[in-house]
């Protein structure tokens, strides 16, 4: 049975993800209550109703259970026990299961190569005394720490056995992946939605420039060959059904320079590389996570406009004010979305701007104009 406009969806983390699935669903005529500890989330001032409580807080698990059709996140570190224990007495997708791989680097690479896909090497370091076995690693490498990393944090370089050896003093001697640095000669995500049938829809793939390890700039369509396409829209497909997946995931991939396609991490949610959907495709990824999540049909993915998306980080801000947002505004093909945050820190996600032409040399062209004038 489809839950219909009316009905009550429960979201569990109230950051930007889940204020922009907040607006789609309110938009579509359905209450929302947030699960966000934060009183300041930019997704709980925009709910129906915003619970201020921990993740683990039987109370308020209890209260959505209750109160909603089905439960769905927006971060992947809620703690997998809380979606098991909302699971006994109400639906939740993503499911406890699929949470746990992607909360853990190791697991999640052992995941997709027993799908059969290609993953960068790597060796798990739970201890120090597991040091010893990366001494013949091919470097330069990258030490991630196996939990809790995001936007490259908890990542070092490492170019010998000896650097390794500090890394892992740095990272706290947390368990890590050891993982080789690919030459990169682009890298690329699909964003999909697959229903609780098993259907699955792929938003057009997305091209994505990292700067200091934080997505930067995404361009739609990608620049990438049509075998290198099939082969990465059939890998985040076999990904989806592997897990039996539903609602909206990420894939982020690596294409080496010598063109191989290597899975490099996922996302069991939406993704900052599915921004440009909300104006460049006919259906957004947050109104696919509530089709998908709702058993509702998926919305057409699409794109009716070549885009570049621009992050807008933090660092932007001047020490004395806000961006000139009013000069962005005069370009009519520069759509601004601010996820409402009080305070600018460098390297926080503030905000993103979708930048639309009728070529992706134009859209490009607009985002540098735009970027110029923020500068
Ligand atoms: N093995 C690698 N080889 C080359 N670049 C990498 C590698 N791992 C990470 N990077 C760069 O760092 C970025 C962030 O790393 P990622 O593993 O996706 O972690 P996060 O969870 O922080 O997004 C990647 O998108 C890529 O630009
Ligand atoms: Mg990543």
């Amino acid at each position: 049975m489809a839950i219909l406009p009316g009905s009550t969806l429960g979201m569990l983390g109230g950051g930007q993800l889940g204020r922009m699935f907040v607006t789609a669903a309110r938009t579509m005529g359905y209450e929302v209550i947030v699960l966000d500890p934060d009183p300041h989330s930019p997704a709980g001032g925009l709910a129906s109703e915003h619970l201020v409580k921990d993740y683990d807080d039987t109370g308020a698990l209890d209260y959505l259970a209750q109160h909603c059709a089905v439960v769905t996140t927006e971060f992947e570190n809620i703690p997998a026990v809380t979606l098991a224990y909302l699971a006994k007495s109400v639906s939740v997708h993503p499911s406890a299961t699929t949470l746990h791989i992607a909360q853990h680097r190791k697991l999640e690479k052992e995941f997709f190569r027993e799908q059969g896909l290609n993953t960068a090497e790597f060796v798990a370091l739970e201890s120090e005394a597991d040091l010893d076995s990366a001494r013949d690693f091919s470097y330069p490498a990258i030490l991630k720490t196996a939990t809790l990393g995001y936007d490259g944090k908890g990542q070092v370089v490492c170019h010998s056995f000896d650097e390794l050896r500090s890394a892992f003093e740095q990272v706290a001697k947390k368990p890590c992946v050891l993982e080789q640095r690919i030459d990169l000669a682009c890298e690329v995500s699909v964003v999909l939605g697959r229903s609780l049938d098993g259907d699955v829809s792929c938003f057009p793939i997305a091209e994505n420039c990292h700067a200091n390890g934080v997505l930067d700039v995404t361009l739609v369509p990608a620049s990438i060959s049509a075998e290198l396409a099939d082969a990465v829209i059939d890998a985040a497909t076999r990904i989806a059904n592997g897990l039996d997946y539903c609602g909206v995931l990420a894939v982020e991939f690596f294409i080496s320079t010598d063109n191989r396609v290597l899975v490099n991490e996922m996302a069991p949610r939406p993704h900052n590389s599915g921004h440009y959907t909300l104006d460049a495709c006919d259906t957004s990824q947050f109104e696919q996570q509530l089709r998908m999540v709702c058993g509702l049909r998926a919305g057409s993915t699409r794109l009716h406009t070549p885009v570049a998306m621009w992050n807008v980080l933090g660092d932007i801000w001047p020490g004395d004010g806000i961006p000139q947002w009013d000069a962005v505004l005069k370009f009519e093909q520069a759509r601004l979305h601010l996820y409402g945050k009080k305070e600018a820190r460098p390297g926080r996600k503030m905000g993103h701007i979708n930048c639309l032409g009728d070529t992706l040399k134009e859209a490009k062209s607009l985002l540098g104009q735009v970027r110029e004038t923020l500068s």
